[in-house]
């Protein structure tokens, strides 16, 4: 058991609480207990209108140091990669002693890539930036992940801020920012001068306890948070920034990860801002590793380009039991869309999303089954995506211009509900709702679906979805 930090934390309860308004009688409240180490998850089955709402008491660790003590330098010229690195090095002795701070203090602290370590917090004080260096020698270069495979560029950068294999990590502050200057990065990816793929600002994988709080994003040369082959991640009160032009930016990306909470975060990105992924046709089949237990809630998102809640279109180890509400979501290419395409295997199912509020997007929902990027001509035509259980309601969308775009696969339909949605389209909308290869129901939904969704279901339909997803969470383990 860990003795500082998680067993306080995840002792708090995490909620996941399905869409009451479906049916107040028999709205059922999943209550997750998470023991970090101890793989405890329990459930009751109250109503309640807690969800992820806990404010958790981070434990200050028992030692602490200044990056300043490893001779860093804020002057946002001096190169501190180094200094990250011993600091680290030194600070790993004390994983077993309760764990250890990195103290980041006021001042612009320039550095290349850095791995962190167990029982490790990286705290950055209000005015505190840490900046990504523009020299691409410094990131360094490692593998594909393995749920990947390989892409044209078999390698890519590594990341900014990095962890492997490890336990209770944090990475927090009172505010402070990590900067990725991706501008560089943007122009080299633009101008195909890169020789990988490009890196992102935080990366972890393959850990357990992964908190990522109450600190600015900005510049991501890719994505900004990315978890892998993780479990219990917390992402909360947080902002990311990448301006509305910056190709093929992405917010968070939780992927082949399980347990992770997001909330009370602002994301506005060139590309998507929440993107939930699981690996990559056959090479994120024979991993074999979902997404799922995801609460994502109290979020501000922008994408611009692309979307701003998406599942997909890399999805090939399966996303689950995902439950999205309180989503604000303004001048995005599309509010919520699920991707994937033949080759892929893999399901997502059993996703709600609910509550959420729409300004100035193109296309509300969209599901598409042709996003035929692969990784290479190996993949398999007979790996079909099954598409199924989507739950979409309470929604409130004002300036858009296509309601739905849902494209399914002929061989394999999707499968999604509709209730209660009211979208008030704008002067350029040609299409309402556009449909093919999909089936399902809605209720309450205005303007009028397309025929494929136009059946009356029953309440109790719903209820069902809720009961299969609490069910799902009870056996889980
Ligand atoms: C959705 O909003 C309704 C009305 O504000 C609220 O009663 C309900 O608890 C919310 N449900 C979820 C799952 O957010
Ligand atoms: C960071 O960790 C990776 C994976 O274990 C390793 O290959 C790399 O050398 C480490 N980098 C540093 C600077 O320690
Ligand atoms: C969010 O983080 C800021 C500092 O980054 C802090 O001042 C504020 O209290 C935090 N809010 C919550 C709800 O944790
Ligand atoms: C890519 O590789 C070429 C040849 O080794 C090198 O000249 C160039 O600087 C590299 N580009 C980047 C962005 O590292
Ligand atoms: C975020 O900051 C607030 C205010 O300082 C603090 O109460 C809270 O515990 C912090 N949350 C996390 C998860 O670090
Ligand atoms: C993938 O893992 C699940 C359990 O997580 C298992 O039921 C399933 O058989 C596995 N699929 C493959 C192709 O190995
Ligand atoms: C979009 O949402 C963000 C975050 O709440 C907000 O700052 C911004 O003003 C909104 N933009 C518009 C045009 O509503
Ligand atoms: C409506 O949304 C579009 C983007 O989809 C935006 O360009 C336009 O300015 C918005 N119109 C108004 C009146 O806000
Ligand atoms: C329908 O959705 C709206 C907007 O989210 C919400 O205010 C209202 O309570 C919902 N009505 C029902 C019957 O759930
Ligand atoms: C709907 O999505 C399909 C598949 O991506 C696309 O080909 C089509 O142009 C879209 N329709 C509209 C009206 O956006
Ligand atoms: C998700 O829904 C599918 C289809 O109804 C069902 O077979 C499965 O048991 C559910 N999975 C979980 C984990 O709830």
């Amino acid at each position: 058991m860990c003795g500082c930090l998680f067993e306080v934390f995840f002792l708090s309860p995490l909620h996941c609480t399905f869409c009451r308004s479906c049916d107040p009688k028999k709205m059922l409240v999943a209550l997750l207990l998470l023991l970090v180490f101890g793989n405890a998850v329990e459930i009751f089955g109250e109503e309640s209108d807690e969800q992820c709402r806990y404010k958790p008491e981070l434990d200050p660790r028992p030692h602490s140091v200044s990056i300043v003590e490893f001779g860093a330098v804020g002057d946002g010229k001096t190169l501190n990669t180094g200094a990250f690195q011993n600091a680290i090095f030194y600070l790993n002795s004390f994983a077993d002693k309760g764990g250890a701070q990195l103290y980041v203090p006021a001042g612009k602290w320039l550095t290349g890539s850095f791995n962190l370590t167990s029982h490790l917090t990286l705290f950055l004080e209000k005015d505190a930036t840490i900046l990504g260096s523009q020299d691409p020698s410094q990131w360094g270069i490692t593998n594909q992940l393995p749920s990947y495979g390989s892409r044209t560029e078999k390698k890519r950068y590594r990341s900014l801020i990095n962890g492997y294999s490890l336990s209770d990590v944090v990475i927090t502050g009172n505010n402070g920012i990590i900067d990725g200057q991706g501008s560089f990065w943007w122009d080299a990816f633009v101008a195909h001068t890169l020789n990988y793929s490009r890196p992102h600002l935080v990366e972890i994988v393959d850990s357990v306890g992964v908190v990522v709080s109450n600190l600015t994003f900005l510049n991501a040369p890719s994505y900004n948070i990315h978890p892998v082959y993780c479990s219990h991640v917390l992402v909360q009160n947080i902002s990311a920034y990448a301006p509305p032009s910056s190709p093929d930016t992405v917010g968070i990306v939780p992927d082949s990860s399980d347990h992770v909470c997001i909330e009370n975060s602002d994301i506005s990105m060139g590309f998507d801002a929440i993107a939930l992924k699981s690996g990559w046709d056959e090479y994120g089949i024979a991993y074999n590793r979902s997404t799922t237990y995801v609460h994502i809630k109290e979020v501000q998102l922008q994408a611009s380009a692309g979307s701003a809640l998406v599942f997909g279109s890399q999805m090939s180890g399966g996303i689950s039991n995902v439950l999205a509400q309180q989503l604000h979501i303004n001048n995005s290419f599309t509010g919520i869309d699920f991707r994937t395409a033949i080759g892929r295997g893999g399901f997502m199912k059993n996703i709600t999303a609910c509550n959420v509020s729409m300004e100035n997007v193109n296309t509300a929902f969209s599901a598409n089954g042709q996003w035929s990027t692969h990784p290479d001509d190996k993949y398999d035509p007979s790996a079909l995506p099954v598409v199924d259980k989507i739950t979409i309601g309470n929604v409130i969308g004002v300036n858009i211009t296509i309601a739905g775009n849902f494209s399914g696969i002929e061989d394999s339909p999707f499968g999604i509900s509709l209730y209660n949605i009211s979208l008030s389209l704008n002067a350029a909308s040609s299409a309402t709702w556009v449909c093919s290869n999909v089936f399902g129901s809605s209720e309450n939904v205005y303007p009028e679906p397309c025929p494929e969704l136009e059946s009356s279901l029953s309440s109790s339909s719903f209820v069902s979805v809720s009961t299969q997803i609490s069910d799902g969470l009870a056996t889980d383990s």
